[in-house]
């Protein structure tokens, strides 16, 4: 088990993520992979910057843009998927009924950290902590 400080990545302050959601880098194992931030109704969220249907980052054609114009959905350039923010489901496009990969998160002061202990585990459902 990490001590707290090593299992927590500090991501970003909370007033730092823009409605038009947030890219960010993260260390998993000896690897950086890319995460999207979102502002839900429920709070803030992380998914894996990694669309569903052929495992590119959504905003690989178009560079920080995650959200659709409305703001209502996260939407992969390539081919048009759609995601809902709250859950990650794609609700349209070619990946219709998979997910984005939730990334265990928790805000504390105001910050957003990164649980660096559930993501060893390649098979864990990234619970939430509380
Ligand atoms: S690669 Fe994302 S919709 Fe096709």
């Amino acid at each position: 088990m990490k001590d707290e400080d090593e299992r927590w990545q500090l991501l970003v302050a909370v007033d730092s993520i823009p409605n038009a959601g947030l890219g960010f880098a993260y260390r998993r194992g000896g690897a950086t992979e890319a995460g999207i931030l979102v502002r839900t109704a429920s709070g803030v969220l992380a998914f894996r910057n990694v669309c569903r249907h052929l495992h590119v980052r959504l905003d690989r054609t178009d560079p920080g843009r995650f959200l659709t114009a409305d703001g209502r959905w996260l939407v992969c350039g390539e081919h048009g998927a759609r995601y809902r923010p709250e859950d990650g489901l794609c609700v349209a496009g070619p990946c219709l009924g998979a997910a984005l990969r939730q990334l265990p998160v928790r805000v504390s002061g105001g910050n957003v950290f990164l649980d660096s202990e559930a993501l060893e585990d390649p098979f864990s459902t990234s619970q939430v902590p509380s």
